[in-house]
């Protein structure tokens, strides 16, 4: 069975993605200060007639910064240009981006933290002066060009933060961490989901979807599409409480919204290493699963939750994790 987290985000949930993304600041639900932050810093340089500040946002994946980013273009008038770290090898790659820009243009450049150390050099004069000095030929031939670039602004997006360098950290203006949401906000953002989808749904079961998307939107409206199914199936397509439980319960997401995933990790933590401390490297062997996956997709909810916890020593798992689990008389004795 396929999982309902986002590993690799497939063709799916982009078509998803796209059909349910806000168009407008008042369908972006939650992050008030952000968004409030956001719109002054856009007003003002407005009003200077400048284009604003380049942006940093962070946080989990499906939390809404590529949504963020789409709605500041928008509200500053411009267009916006898509790009990823990966997809920028070497320094001719970003001059050909940089250089195709408008003035005032947003570059929006995803996963910015696996952005390489060499392109990365060749950033900081862009974003600091709007310029590029570009190296022609090799060895004692070469010769340096400065290129004159529009002035534009960068919207960096990472789920990593503290893989930023900090020269890189310090030439944005502004960095916003984006927060898990409150079960209200989830609610609120279901309920705008499923009338775009057309799901006749019932309160009862929204606040279940809600409880167990993990405080993040792109899991709720995956998790509103696969009850949608069940909806439609076994009952006459109206989402009720009993249907919606009995189809997240099949899909084996539990009531605080784990899935087999979570568990394979909270359990591997326990029963191998008896609760840990232990690292990172060891779980991701013991629990099968790849460190990077454990550190964007698993760690952050099951911390937010209390199920793990950081320590010098390595990751630990609560005594809330054990009742969780059921696994109370696992816990070693403290003394
Ligand atoms: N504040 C919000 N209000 C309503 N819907 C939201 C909000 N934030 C995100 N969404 C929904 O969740 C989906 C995923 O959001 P988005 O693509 O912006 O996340 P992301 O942070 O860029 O994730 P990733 O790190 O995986 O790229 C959006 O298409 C949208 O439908
Ligand atoms: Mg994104």
């Amino acid at each position: 069975m396929s999982s309902i987290l986002n590993k690799k985000p497939e063709r799916e949930d982009e078509v998803l993605d796209s059909a349910l993304r806000p168009k407008k600041w008042s369908d972006y639900v939650g992050q008030d200060k952000i968004k409030e932050n956001i719109r002054i810093i856009i007003t003002a340089a407005k009003q200077r007639s400048q284009s604003p500040d380049h942006l940093l946002f962070y946080g989990n994946s499906g939390l809404g910064k590529t949504t963020l980013a789409y709605l500041v273009a928008q509200e500053m008038g411009k267009e916006i240009r898509i790009t990823a770290g990966p997809a920028i090898e070497r320094a001719g790659d970003l001059a050909a981006i940089l250089t195709n820009l408008s003035e005032g243009d947003v570059l929006f450049l995803d996963e910015i933290h696996r952005v390489g150390a060499t392109v990365e050099e060749y950033l900081y004069p862009a974003m600091e002066d709007y310029k590029l000095n570009l190296i022609l030929g090799k060895g004692p031939m070469a010769r340096t060009m400065e290129l004159k670039l529009p002035k534009f602004t960068l919207i960096g997006a990472t789920t990593r933060p503290a893989l930023l360098s900090s020269p890189l950290r310090n030439r944005f203006g502004a960095i916003f961490q984006l927060n898990f949401y409150t079960p209200e906000d989830m609610e609120k953002i279901i309920k705008r989901s499923s009338d775009l989808l057309k799901i006749k749904i019932e309160p009862e079961a929204l606040k279940i979807i809600s409880n167990r998307s993990r405080f993040t939107p792109r899991v709720a409206n995956r998790l509103l599409k696969r009850v949608r199914d069940f909806a439609q199936v076994q009952g006459n397509g109206l989402v009720t409480k009993e249907i919606a439980e009995h189809a997240l319960n099949f899909l084996e997401v539990d009531k605080m919204g784990l899935e087999s995933g979570d568990r394979k990790i909270l359990l591997a933590l326990i029963e191998k290493f008896n609760g840990g401390p232990v690292g990172l490297q060891s779980l991701a062997a013991a629990s099968m699963e790849e460190e990077g996956t454990i550190l964007d997709i698993y760690e952050p909810y099951l911390m937010q939750c209390g199920f793990i916890e950081r320590t010098p020593k390595g990751r630990i798992a609560s005594r809330l994790a054990y009742e969780h689990l059921g696994l109370l008389h696992m816990r070693k004795q403290l003394i």
